[in-house]
């Protein structure tokens, strides 16, 4: 089994690190303010969590999900991520985050600009559009009927492969927007972000999605 380091311990880092741990991956989880900060979180996960800086959480995951605030992407560790798979949830909120002109514009995605950062990665856009509480309760074994579904995106085939894998695992039937540059169709506002949807009516959110007009 394989170990995932997290950058970014917070509503989805922690809901994922429950989802890993209950599928037998060690966890590694990394926040902004330091390891002695995520002692209780720890604590709840059991003997396969460690806490970490972002550094050694990148270094030590062989998978490494980027959950944090999208402002901050530019501080993600670079060389410890060479050759990884880097899964990406960060959405775009200029209330939060400021104005990221690419983004107004519609030039670029969000994962793309976390795969810029990261050139030598293979960043997969995953988990960007369900409520972090529904991670835990949405999940269902595979083959159930009217599974949930969940969007990945991304350019690389074989990370794709990976990560399709560990949705299953963690309950969700998976959709293949295809690469990072479609990642737009699930970003916020459009048609899949949020609700509840099965394969076939993510798909069709997905073809139904517009982009906005570039501001
Ligand atoms: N909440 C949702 O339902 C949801 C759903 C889908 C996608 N998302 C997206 O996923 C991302 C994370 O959302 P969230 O709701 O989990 O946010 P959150 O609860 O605010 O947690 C953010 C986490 O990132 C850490 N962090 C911030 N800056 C960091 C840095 N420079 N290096 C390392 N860690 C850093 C924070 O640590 P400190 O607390 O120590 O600062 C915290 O652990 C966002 O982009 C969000 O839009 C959220």
């Amino acid at each position: 089994m394989a170990t995932i380091g997290f950058i970014g311990a917070g509503k989805i880092g922690s809901q994922l690190a429950r989802l890993s741990v209950a599928s037998g991956y060690d966890v590694v989880l990394s926040n902004s303010r330091g390891p002695e900060t995520l002692t209780a979180l720890v604590k709840e996960l059991g003997p396969r969590a460690r806490a970490a800086t972002a550094r050694d959480a990148a270094q030590a995951g062989e998978i490494v999900v980027v959950t944090i605030p999208l402002k901050s992407y530019r501080s993600v560790p670079v060389e410890p991520l060479v050759g990884k798979i880097v899964i990406d949830t960060n959405n775009y909120y200029p209330q939060r985050d400021g104005h990221i002109a690419e983004l107004d514009n519609e030039s670029t995605t969000t994962a793309e600009l976390l795969q810029a950062h990261l050139p030598k990665s293979k960043v997969v856009k995953a988990f960007n559009h369900i409520y972090a509480s529904q991670l835990t309760t949405d999940g269902q074994p595979r083959g159930s009927a009217n599974r949930r579904a969940l969007v990945i995106a991304g350019d690389d085939a074989d990370a794709k492969g990976t990560v399709a894998g560990l949705i299953d695992q963690f309950g969700f039937d998976v959709v293949d927007a295809g690469p990072l540059a479609q990642g737009w169709r699930i970003q916020r506002d459009t048609p899949g972000y949020g609700p509840r949807r099965n394969a076939e009516e993510l798909r069709r959110d997905l073809a139904a999605a517009k982009r906005p007009p570039s501001k």
